[in-house]
């Protein structure tokens, strides 16, 4: 029978997702339905509860992640410490399982380009749910430090009190150079905007990465990081098609082949 998945969120009409995870079911001749369910303002609970009367698992997206990690019956310690889901499944039992791949994806992409993070300097620019749910994952691969700098630096200062080492907070302003990978993990994007870091950060970094993805590869945020001179700029398209993998392992129990679909969907790894 027909497993039936699907993207959850508003918008997501174009969300890429549905075109990931067929790519990923005829690589593994998995017979799987993958759709795209638009959930109206305030209405997730309904809109999830609708899905599972046959769905196995979907994708959560903005801006639900935080009502599906309310709305799991049981959590993975990542979707915990992001205190957002992105991944649901129905389990045996039919209570609903809720896990977020989108740090590990991100980390699972950074390894995919060789980048290291063992011993790295990383600078995290945003203090918001994306920065949050990378934050484990990327303690896990034990960096040398993760300064998370945002324009209102409260909220980095909180993270750094919720974290402890090696997770510093400061505002955005505070910001000086010295950093391996920097990280744009604000909405910025979103309005064509670059948050404002000096342009010596940029340039003295090895890599410049932005979790926001666009079609062509490139966001106003790697266009700025290469403009001051950094060497290797990507988007999060990488991060997508690894979380999209983690979570259909996560359902099926088997590892779509994501290198093929990097180079099918564009990514560079
Ligand atoms: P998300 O879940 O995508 O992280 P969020 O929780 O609303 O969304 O957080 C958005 C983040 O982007 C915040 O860190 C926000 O900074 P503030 O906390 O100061 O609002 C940051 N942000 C958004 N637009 C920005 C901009 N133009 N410059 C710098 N930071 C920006």
């Amino acid at each position: 029978m027909t497993s039936r998945y699907a993207v959850l969120g508003n918008p997501v009409a174009h969300s890429l997702s549905p075109d990931i995870h067929a790519f990923f079911a005829k690589g593994l001749h998995d017979d799987i339905e993958y759709g795209r369910i638009l959930v109206p303002e305030g209405g997730f609970e309904r809109t999830a509860r609708e899905f599972f009367k046959q769905g196995s698992g979907c994708n959560i997206t903005v801006p639900c992640k935080g009502d599906a990690f309310r709305f799991a019956d049981s959590l993975s310690d990542f979707a915990r410490t992001a205190q957002a889901v992105n991944t649901l499944k129905r389990m045996d039992d039919g209570s609903i399982y809720g896990d977020n791949t989108d740090g590990r994806g991100f980390a699972a992409d950074l390894k995919e380009k060789g980048i290291a993070v063992k011993g790295a300097r990383i600078l995290i620019l945003g203090a918001g749910g994306a920065a949050r749910g990378i934050l484990k994952p990327l303690i896990d691969e034990d960096p040398s430090s993760i300064t998370v700098a945002n324009r209102t630096a409260a909220k980095a200062r909180a993270l750094e009190e919720l974290f402890g080492e090696p997770v510093r907070g400061e505002g955005l302003s505070e910001v000086r150079g010295g950093y391996d990978i920097v990280i744009n993990a604000t909405s910025a994007s979103l309005s064509g905007s670059v948050p404002e870091v000096s342009r010596d950060v940029l340039a003295g970094s090895a890599c410049a990465c932005d979790l926001m993805y666009r079609p062509g590869g490139h966001t106003v945020f790697t266009d700025f990081a290469v403009k001051c001179g950094c060497p290797r700029a990507f988007d999060g398209l990488g991060m997508l098609v690894m979380q999209a993998a983690l979570s259909y392992e996560l359902w099926r129990g088997r590892m779509p082949d994501y290198q093929a679909a990097f180079r099918r969907f564009g990514g560079d790894a």
